[in-house]
């Protein structure tokens, strides 16, 4: 297959890579982490293509996207986190992680639709922190909620063109991402069985990826809750440092 992954520089996005490398697959690997771009392109050489480009940055974006074609399967997974700290609401942040996981998996998705070949495959890296509104997740829930919408609309939209959707939604993985977090992770996993969850899960077509089971279905279940049940128990999830 030829596989495109962003942030394929990290965590998740990185064991994604190395496991499809290791199934022979042809990767397009990209991130921002020029460094970690050469390791990929030294480890595994002509299988693995390789571009450099901050994704919040449109020109960019359709510059060093312009000459990929037949993507079998393009997994759109960069993204950042940053909490934020009532009652200081820090707008800057919240553009920060907005720009990134929603405009700019927007500018990936105006190059990269033209580019999947019809019965191709396209997966957007939400959260399962999208399933319920996380204290401190003000930025991070409402990126990730717009992807949850974004991907179900492209399930509709991109069918009549054979282009299947996936919404991918980890719970906690232990990443670079989340080695930052000064909270308790309840049922993280590492990053080398998340890859696993989402590679089985895009091969068997799956429309929405969720994982660890145990945790996404406590999630999914609190879900369902009036908002005036759900608020107490959320409320104790994600304590302040
Ligand atoms: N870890 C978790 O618990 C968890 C849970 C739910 C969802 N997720 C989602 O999974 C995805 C991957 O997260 P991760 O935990 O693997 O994080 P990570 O280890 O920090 O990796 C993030 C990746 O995204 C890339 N990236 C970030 N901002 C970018 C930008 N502006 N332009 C280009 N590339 C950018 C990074 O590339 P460079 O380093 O090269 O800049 C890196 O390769 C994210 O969308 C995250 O929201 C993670």
């Amino acid at each position: 297959m030829n596989i495109l992954i962003t942030g394929a520089t990290s965590g998740i996005g990185k064991q994604l890579a190395e496991k499809y490398l290791a199934q022979h697959n042809q990767v397009i690997c990209c991130g921002r982490n020029e460094e970690a771009l050469q390791k990929l392109r030294n480890k595994y050489g002509k299988q693995v293509t390789t571009y450099c480009f901050d994704i919040t940055d449109y020109e960019a974006v359709q510059l060093q996207l312009a000459e990929i074609h037949d993507l079998d399967l393009a997994i759109l997974n960069a993204g950042t986190c940053e909490y934020l700290d009532m009652p200081e609401f820090d707008a800057q942040s919240y553009q920060r992680v907005l720009t990134t996981n929603v405009q700019g998996v927007a500018n990936c998705l105006e190059a990269v639709i033209p580019k999947i070949k019809p019965n191709g495959r396209l997966a957007l890296v939400g959260s399962s922190a999208s399933y319920l509104p996380l204290p401190r997740a003000e930025a991070y829930g409402a990126s990730k909620a717009a992807i949850e919408y974004l991907a179900k609309t492209l399930m509709i939209t991109l069918k009549p063109y054979d282009i299947q959707v996936s919404l991918v939604c980890p719970g906690f993985v232990k990443t670079p991402l989340t080695d930052q977090n000064d909270f308790p992770m309840p049922m993280r996993i590492n990053a080398d069985k998340a890859a696993d969850y989402i590679i089985s899960g895009l091969a068997k077509g799956k429309a929405e990826i969720h994982f660890p089971r145990r945790f996404t279905g406590i999630l999914k279940l609190l879900s369902k809750l009036p908002f005036s049940l759900q608020r107490p128990i959320i409320s104790g999830l994600v304590s302040r440092h």
